[in-house]
C-alpha cells in the first residue's frame, strides 16, 4: 500500500556492557549526574550528585490507533489528507511544479540528532526516529470524533488548507472517513460554533456520555485489531473550568460530579477521564484547563499518561527561542507585544471572550523560566511587559549595552494548521514511546513508568502540564535536549554535550 522510507533500514545499536538487548527489549544502565547547591553565608555550596538509573524499552512497535477528538476541524482533517497522501507517495501539481508529500515540522520524522563521530572525525547523525523504534506515522489507523458530521473529504474541504490538485486526489479515501457523534455543551465553546453541531452523543447524562466515549474507544481498537490507542484533543478552545472543592478537585469527586451531570464538567475532561479509564493516553492540543486537579490525581492513581495544554506551534514557539537567546546573550528584554491574527474557525470560536481568556493564559507564562533564571538581568518577580497595545507583528524591544535599546521586530505568516498538525504526531509517537519505557532506580526494584504527567512532550505544547511541585521548561532548547538525553539514555548514551573537545585538544 505504501512504501517504507529509505531510512527505514538503518538499524542502531549500541556497543558498551552498559548496554544490554534481548529479542524484546533494550535494556541501559545510566548514570545522572546533577548537584545540590546549598547556600551558606555568602557562598554556594555545590555537591555533585549521581544517580543510577536502569532504563528497558520493548522493541516492538505495535499497531497503534489515533483517535483526534475534532477530528473534522482543520488540524485533523490537514492531518489526515496529509498521511494519506504519505502513505500512497500521491504528488500534485501546483503552479510552480509538482509538490511531493513529506512530514516537514515534525520532529520525529523530518530532525536529526548527533550520535558520534566516524573514524575521520566527522559527525554522523540520524533521523530522530531512528533513536528507538517508534510507529511511522503512516501506520497510525486514523479515527476520532466531531460535533459536526461532516465526512473527512468535506472537511478539509472547509479548512481550505491544502491545495486543490491533492484534495482531489485524497478525497476518495477520505470520504469513507467520518467522525463519531460527539459531546457537546453549548456553554463550554462560543455560541457561534452550533451551527455546525449536527453530530452529537443524544441526551444530557454525564456519565451516559463518559461510557459511549469509553465504549468508542474499546471499539475502535477492537474492529482495528489495534494494541493501543492514543487520543489527542484537536477540537475547539473551551472556556475554563471553575475549579470547585467537592466537585472537581479530587478523583473521587470528579467521578461523583460526572454521575450527577455536574454543569461545570466540560465535554474535554469527559474525554479525558474516558481514556483514562481506558488506559489511553490522552493529549490536550487546547489551551483550556481540562486537567483539572480530580483529572490529574486520576491519571496517576491509574498510572495513565497525559500531557498538555495547547500546541505550540508558530508565534510561541519563536518567543520561546527569541527570549531564551536574548536573555542567554545577557540582553534584556523588558517588552513584547504581539498581535496575533487568528484564522479560520479557530479565530472565530477564540472571538468569544470567555474562550480567548483560556488563550491568553496559556501564552502569558511562556517567558518566565527563562527570565527568572537570570538574576543578573531581572529582579525576582520582574518580567518583560506584555503590553495591552496590539501591533500586526511581535516585537520585541531589550535594554541592551548602556542604556540602548534593542528592537526586533517579527512577521509570521503561514498555514497554521499545516504547523500544528505535525505536532499531533509527534505528540503522538513519543507517547506511544514512552509507554513502552520504564525504569528503575536499584537493582532489585521491580521496573515502574514514569510519573503519569508527560512533560517530555512540552517541545510540543505552549503552556506544559508539569507533575505538581517541578519547573515548568518552556525554552525550545532546553526542551528540545530533554527529549533528545532522554531517549539517548534509554540505548545507554551520554548526553549530548556540545564540547566538541576531540578537535580543541588537538
Ligand atoms: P477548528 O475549529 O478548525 O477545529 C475544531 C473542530 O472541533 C471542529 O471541527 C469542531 O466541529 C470540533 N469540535 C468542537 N467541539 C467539539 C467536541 N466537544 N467534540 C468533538 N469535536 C468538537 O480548529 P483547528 O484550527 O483545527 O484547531 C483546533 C484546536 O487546536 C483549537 O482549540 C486551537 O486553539 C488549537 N490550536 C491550534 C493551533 C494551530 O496552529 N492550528 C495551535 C495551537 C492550538
Amino acid at each position: 500500500f505504501y512504501e517504507q522510507p529509505e531510512d527505514a533500514s538503518v538499524s542502531l545499536k549500541v556497543v558498551s556492557p552498559n548496554v544490554q538487548y534481548t529479542d524484546t527489549h533494550i535494556f541501559a544502565n545510566f548514570v545522572y549526574n546533577n548537584a545540590t547547591v546549598i547556600k551558606k553565608g555568602r557562598t554556594l555550596e555545590v555537591f555533585p550528585t549521581e544517580t543510577k538509573y536502569q532504563f528497558k524499552t520493548e522493541l516492538n512497535v505495535p499497531k497503534v490507533g489515533l483517535m483526534i477528538v475534532g477530528w473534522g476541524g482543520n488540524n485533523g482533517s490537514t492531518l489526515t489528507a496529509s498521511i494519506v497522501a504519505n502513505r500512497g507517495n500521491i504528488t500534485w501539481r501546483t503552479k510552480e511544479g509538482i509538490k511531493s508529500p513529506n512530514y516537514f515540522g515534525s520532529v520525529v520524522q523530518a530532525s536529526t540528532l548527533k550520535l558520534g563521530v566516524d573514524a575521520k572525525g566527522k559527525d554522523v547523525y540520524i533521523p530522530f526516529s531512528q533513536i528507538l523504534p517508534m510507529v511511522h506515522p503512516n501506520d497510525f489507523v486514523l479515527g476520532g470524533w466531531d460535533i459536526s458530521s461532516l465526512n473527512l473529504a468535506q472537511s478539509m474541504e472547509r479548512a481550505k488548507v491544502l491545495d486543490y490538485n491533492l484534495q482531489c486526489q485524497v478525497a476518495p479515501e477520505l470520504e469513507k472517513m467520518t467522525p463519531l457523534p460527539s459531546i457537546y455543551y453549548p456553554d463550554f465553546i462560543a455560541a457561534n460554533q452550533s451551527d455546525r453541531a449536527d453530530n452529537l452523543i443524544s441526551g444530557n447524562n454525564k456519565k451516559e456520555h463518559l461510557e459511549q466515549i469509553r465504549k468508542d474507544i474499546r471499539e475502535f481498537k477492537a474492529v482495528n485489531q489495534l494494541d493501543k490507542v492514543i487520543v489527542v484533543w484537536s477540537a475547539n478552545t473551551e472556556r475554563y473550568s471553575e475549579i470547585i472543592p467537592g466537585v472537581n478537585d479530587t478523583a473521587d469527586n470528579l467521578l461523583k460530579s460526572v454521575n450527577q451531570s455536574h454543569p461545570e464538567i466540560a465535554p474535554s475532561t469527559i474525554f479525558a477521564l474516558a481514556c483514562i479509564l481506558e488506559k489511553t493516553p490522552f493529549i490536550n492540543g487546547s489551551p483550556q484547563n481540562t486537567f483539572v486537579p480530580g483529572c490529574i490525581q486520576l491519571a496517576e492513581r491509574e498510572r495513565v499518561y497525559i500531557a498538555g495544554d495547547d500546541f505550540k506551534s508558530g508565534q510561541t514557539k519563536v518567543k520561546s527561542v527569541l527570549v531564551d537567546f536574548l536573555v542567554n546573550a545577557g540582553i534584556k528584554p523588558v517588552g513584547i507585544t504581539s498581535y496575533n491574527h487568528l484564522g479560520n474557525n479557530d479565530g472565530k470560536n477564540l472571538s468569544a471572550p470567555q474562550q480567548f481568556r483560556s488563550k491568553e493564559i496559556s501564552k502569558s507564562n511562556v517567558v518566565d523560566d527563562m527570565v527568572s533564571a537570570n538574576q543578573i538581568l531581572y529582579q525576582p518577580g520582574e518580567h518583560p511587559d506584555h503590553g495591552d497595545s496590539k501591533r500586526a507583528l511581535d516585537e520585541y524591544v531589550s535594554e541592551i549595552f548602556m542604556g540602548g535599546k534593542n528592537t526586533i521586530s517579527l512577521y509570521n505568516t503561514c498555514e497554521d494548521s499545516l504547523l500544528a498538525a505535525p505536532l499531533i504526531l509527534d505528540l503522538a509517537i513519543i507517547a506511544e514511546l514512552m509507554t513502552r519505557i520504564q525504569y528503575r532506580v536499584g537493582e532489585n526494584e521491580e521496573f515502574a513508568p514514569f510519573n503519569a504527567i508527560l512533560s517530555i512532550l512540552s517541545f510540543m505544547l505552549k503552556a506544559p502540564l508539569v507533575p505538581t511541585g517541578t519547573p515548568v521548561v518552556n525554552a525550545l532548547s532546553k526542551q528540545r535536549m530533554a527529549m533528545e538525553n532522554f531517549f539517548r539514555a534509554c540505548v545507554g548514551l551520554a548526553p549530548q554535550n556540545e564540547m566538541l573537545l576531540e578537535h580543541k585538544t588537538a
